[in-house]
């Protein structure tokens, strides 16, 4: 099957980014990144143009508007033939529009296991609500802000003396294995969405497709 063709849209340091470009230097990923845009002067942009990838920054401020940004972002994704899109730290509010045009084939990362604590300062809210146990979500993008059907979690539990910078380390350790592995189920046509789920077909037991910490290296998403 051949490797489905991937954009990953950034705001920041890419350290996601940098986990998908890492997964994607194995032939037999299912996933290629053909595509690296930002919003801003990002981190991110300048890793993937060390990685040999066609990067750019669109910033915002250069659009009259939020649709003439999504045009020439979209633009771009028609260029390079993209076939997925990853939002991985892409901090801007993508419109309806862009988004039903991608609709189950746009992802993004989420830290916090959804459905709880969406939106901004995730770890320091779920350590304020006593949460034993918190993480990170790699969902299908709906208009609404970290909505849609989720592909795929990763748990970390939360300890007695955390810190918000101590929680958020744990937590993005495992999001650089959640999200390649996610995309892999994807890209791989594995991941059915119906009634705004996820079902995975062929099945993966659970282990393939969650994880927890601290690492257990022997399952895999196959
Ligand atoms: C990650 O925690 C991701 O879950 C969230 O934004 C952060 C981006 O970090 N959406 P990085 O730029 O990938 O390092």
């Amino acid at each position: 099957m051949a490797r489905r063709r991937v954009a990953v849209l950034v705001s920041g340091r890419g350290s996601n980014l940098g986990a998908l470009i890492e997964a994607s230097r194995d032939a037999d990923y299912p996933a290629e990144i053909v595509y690296v845009a930002s919003d801003r002067e990002a981190g991110g942009v300048a890793l993937a143009a060390k990685a040999g990838l066609v990067a750019e920054a669109l910033p915002f401020s250069d659009y009259e508007d939020r649709g003439a940004f999504e045009a020439a972002l979209q633009e771009r994704l028609e260029l390079h033939e993209v076939d997925l899109v990853c939002l991985a730290g892409f901090m801007r509010l993508l419109s309806g529009k862009f988004v039903d045009v991608w609709r189950d084939r746009l992802l993004n990362i989420h830290p916090s296991l959804l459905p709880s604590f969406r939106g901004l300062d995730t770890h320091a809210r779920a350590l304020a609500a006593g949460v034993k146990l918190h993480g990170c979500t790699v969902h299908f993008v709906r208009p609404e802000m970290d909505e849609g059907p989720i592909i795929a979690q990763g748990a970390v539990p939360v300890l007695k003396d955390d810190t918000e910078a101590k929680l958020a380390a744990r937590v993005l350790a495992v999001e650089h294995r959640l999200y390649p592995r996610a995309l892999a189920i994807v890209a791989a046509g594995q991941a059915r969405v119906s009634g705004e789920r996820v079902s995975y077909e062929p099945a993966i037991d659970a282990a393939g497709a969650s994880l927890s910490w601290p690492p257990d290296t022997s399952s895999t998403a196959t």
